[in-house]
């Protein structure tokens, strides 16, 4: 991953309890994580993550390798995400102020409110779009996925 998509993703280090979360924390209900592959090489993955207390609200966060950028994989990861937890109906999340891919993916998914914070922004999406079914029909998925 290069250092504009790492930092675009984590938008500043990794602490250990993070880095615990993301390795350990996989449970297919609170947390859920899927991972594109095109053949036997991962390209890509997304986590949903429920918020404490909230079960139908969700953090979203989804990266795909820079050779594999552009080409939606991260709007079929998104999409089935949220197929997996059809009871999240809200997103919040956090993205740096000059990730237009990441806006544009997130403002497809429903209802986006985006809140200036510093050189990031607060985004919460109420999800009315669940289009997985339509995109498997049409099959625009670069690469396969398989749920962790
Ligand atoms: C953000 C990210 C996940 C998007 O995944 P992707 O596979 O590149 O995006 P897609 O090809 O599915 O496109 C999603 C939308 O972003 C747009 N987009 C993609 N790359 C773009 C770019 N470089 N500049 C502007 N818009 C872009 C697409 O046109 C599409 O919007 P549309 O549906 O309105 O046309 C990916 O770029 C990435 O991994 N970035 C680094 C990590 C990161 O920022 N993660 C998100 C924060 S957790």
């Amino acid at each position: 991953m290069s250092a504009r998509s790492r930092y675009q993703r984590f938008l500043s280090g990794v602490p250990e309890s993070m880095l615990r979360e993301l390795v350990d924390g996989v449970d297919g209900v609170r947390h859920i994580a899927l991972v594109m592959f095109v053949g036997e090489t991962p390209i890509g993955v997304g986590r949903l993550m429920r918020l404490a207390g909230q079960s139908d609200t969700a953090d979203i966060a989804i990266t795909v390798h820079d050779a594999w950028q552009g080409r939606g994989a991260g709007a079929v990861l998104a999409e089935e995400l949220l197929a997996c937890a059809v009871d999240v109906r809200r997103l919040e999340t956090v993205v740096s102020a000059d990730n237009t891919a990441s806006l544009r993916l997130l403002s497809r998914l429903g209802t986006a409110q985006v809140h200036p914070s510093g050189g990031t922004r607060d985004v919460t999406v109420d999800i009315t779009a669940r289009p997985s079914e339509q995109r498997r029909q049409t099959g625009r998925a670069p690469g396969s996925l398989r749920r962790r």
